[in-house]
């Protein structure tokens, strides 16, 4: 069976540590492996912008050997136009794994199930499992171990961001709190996943609709837009809604003194985010969004030897 990474609970909690592990190892020298020396070819494709995603999986696919092709869904036949199913098939055959940034976690489902070659979700509607292994990376190299670790999400619940941090933070044995309006709750399912998941590492999972609560005591904080990528019409709602889960220095008063500041990017500062939090001395973001390239990386040459142990097996 081909290992893919769909969602961060695709990974058992022993294999976060060891492509963290990995990454910290390829930070320290971006040229040591070349897995996809031949030189070997990624499609990376995208239904959705990207700034921070394609250029790291782009720099990322090159350190490692290999030619990153870019594809824009508009300017391809998927999208209505072909099936994901179809693509992966047709892309199996000269592509060694395939990165998709889409809206619809079924549509990599579908792709995943129709092809022999790894998967990655850069991004759907429901996850960002990429982006939370940077942020783990990042976490760990300014507080060390990720285990009892108190992380709160402050935010659209429902969102990508919120729900990876869920599964992933569980899997970390993090005491994971996500504050956010009730009707933007992360989904019932994905809380009982992570809960079953924190019941295994020792870490816990909290949902709850007070920020203040949410960020008391807290070691990080983190927040993301409040108008995610295909919810541009929602806009003037969701700034009312939100308006109380902005992170500002008040709120980032009542976690530890030293807690970090995370934020995926891109940002709207004075919406989710106070300027002074985001660009003040609390604030790693600009580690995390370096990290997207270090992490992918060892994502990519760990799911390359999964998948090679598994063909030989
Ligand atoms: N954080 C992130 O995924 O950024 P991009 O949308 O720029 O890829
Ligand atoms: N939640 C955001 C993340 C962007 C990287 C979105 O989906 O637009």
């Amino acid at each position: 069976m081909t290992r893919h990474f769909l969602r961060d609970d695709d990974i058992s909690p022993a294999e976060q540590t060891a492509i963290l592990d990995l990454a910290v190892e390829l930070k320290k020298d971006r040229f040591q492996t070349k897995p996809l020396a031949g030189p070997q070819t990624v499609a990376v494709i995208f239904d959705k912008s990207s700034t921070r995603t394609r250029v790291s999986f782009a720099v990322g696919i090159a350190d490692l050997g290999g030619i990153p092709l870019i594809i824009s869904t508009a300017s391809s036949q998927l999208g209505g136009k072909e099936t994901a199913s179809d693509t992966a098939r047709v892309l199996e055959r000269q592509v060694a794994a395939i990165v998709w940034r889409t809206y619809a976690q079924s549509g990599l489902e579908e792709m995943a199930e129709g092809t022999r070659v790894p998967v990655v979700n850069a991004l759907s509607d429901d996850f960002h499992p990429c982006q939370l292994l940077a942020d783990f990376l990042t976490i760990r190299e300014h507080r060390g171990a990720l285990a009892g670790l108190t992380v709160a999400f402050l935010g659209d619940g429902a969102s990508n961001m919120a729900q990876s941090y869920l599964l992933a933070g569980a899997t970390a044995g993090m005491n994971v709190r996500v504050a956010s309006p009730a009707e933007y709750s992360p989904a019932a399912s994905v809380v009982a996943d992570a809960a079953a998941r924190a019941a295994e590492t020792g870490g816990s999972v909290t949902v709850v609709t007070d920020p203040a609560a949410a960020a008391a005591g807290a070691d990080v904080i983190v927040t993301d837009t409040w108008v995610s990528m295909g919810k541009e019409d929602e806009k003037a709602e969701r700034v009312k809604t939100f308006g109380g889960y902005q992170v500002d220095q008040a709120l980032m008063a009542r976690a530890k003194p030293d807690a970090l500041f995370l934020h995926c990017l891109p940002a709207d500062r004075g919406y989710e985010v106070e300027a002074s939090v985001i660009d003040g001395p609390q604030s790693v973001i600009w580690d995390e969004a370096e990290n997207r390239l270090h992490a992918q990386k060892a994502l990519l040459v760990w799911l390359f030897e999964q998948n090679a142990e598994g063909a030989a097996a």
